[in-house]
């Protein structure tokens, strides 16, 4: 496995690739790799040819100072287990590579700008985009792979694909948890002990709800509920848990009328911040 720190370099190796006739994919990541991650992995190895994985800890998603500063970074141990798992190549840039001046541009993904991580995580999918724009330009691959796990990512970059026409194939890959429920996330090893042990509950929730809408119960009532059961489980600080259609990301208010829907929540557990999502139906 080659790590590439430079974009000509690797312009020319993928370049090289190419005229094999060789299909590429692609897997970005912020690094501090766990299981979720290289699931990820496994699928583009399993339906590609060749498998990019680029650990970039992106400045401009992160709109919490501390959260940027804190974010784990075990490089050595990442590429280690990226060569493990047959990974063919990563791409592994400084932030002078990525952004040798200060970006100007700004996106804005309309509706999904308004609910969830968009509302209150102002200005991150703009830079989620911005460097997932960047990354496909530089490897141009065939297909990427994303986790369902951040569910509004996918469909930020499944608009940023469709809007700018990139020729790139999406796919959507389930949530690796641990054993106990919890979602894997590169977050997950700041938690406190008291924390860690609260954390599954979140998972716990979802599945209450998804029992809930099952049986009929209304989305309103079966929010309320959850909010309730969420209080008196562990220290979480809720930020929303919204029941959404699973496609188009927009609040359900009667489940008839949607043939996908999610529930999705975002909680703080002393300053980590955690997402999780469930496929109701
Ligand atoms: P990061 O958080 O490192 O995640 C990289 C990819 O792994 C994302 O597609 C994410 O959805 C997926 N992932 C994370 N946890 C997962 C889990 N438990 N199961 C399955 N997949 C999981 O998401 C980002 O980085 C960044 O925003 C990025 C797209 C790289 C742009 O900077």
């Amino acid at each position: 496995m080659e790590v590439f720190r430079e974009i000509p370099a690797l312009r020319h190796k993928l370049k090289e690739i190419r005229k094999k006739d060789a299909a590429i994919g692609f897997v970005p990541t912020m690094g501090a790799l766990h299981k979720g991650h290289l699931s990820l992995i496994s699928q583009s190895v399993e339906e590609n040819d060749f498998t990019i994985c680029s650990i970039f800890v992106n400045p401009v998603q992160f709109n919490n100072i501390e959260d940027l500063k804190h974010y784990p970074r075990p490089h050595s141990l990442d590429i280690e287990m990226l060569g493990n798992y047959g990974c063919d190549l990563v791409f592994y840039p400084d932030e002078n590579v990525m952004y040798p001046a200060e970006p100007q541009i700004v996106f804005n993904f309309g509706e999904l700008e308004n609910t969830m991580e968009g509302k209150y995580r102002p200005g991150h999918f703009s830079g989620v985009g911005l460097v997932v724009a960047k990354l496909f330009n530089i490897t141009m691959p065939d297909a990427a792979y994303f986790g369902k796990k951040d569910l509004q990512q996918f469909a930020v970059i499944q608009s940023l694909v469709k809007e700018l026409n990139f020729d790139i194939h999406l796919r959507c890959c389930d949530t690796i948890r641990e054993h106990d429920g919890l979602a894997m996330s590169s977050r997950n090893v700041r938690l406190s002990d008291a924390d860690r042990q609260a954390a599954p509950k979140l998972y716990e929730v979802l599945c209450l709800g998804k029992e809930m809408l099952q049986k009929g119960v209304a989305p309103s009532l079966a929010q309320m509920k959850m909010t309730e059961f969420l209080k008196k489980n562990g220290n979480f600080v809720l930020e929303y848990i919204e029941i959404v259609d699973s496609e188009n990301l927009k609040t359900v208010t009667d489940c008839k009328n949607h043939s996908t829907i999610s529930i999705c929540v975002a909680a703080w557990l002393g300053n980590v911040r955690l997402i999780d999502n469930i496929t109701v139906f």
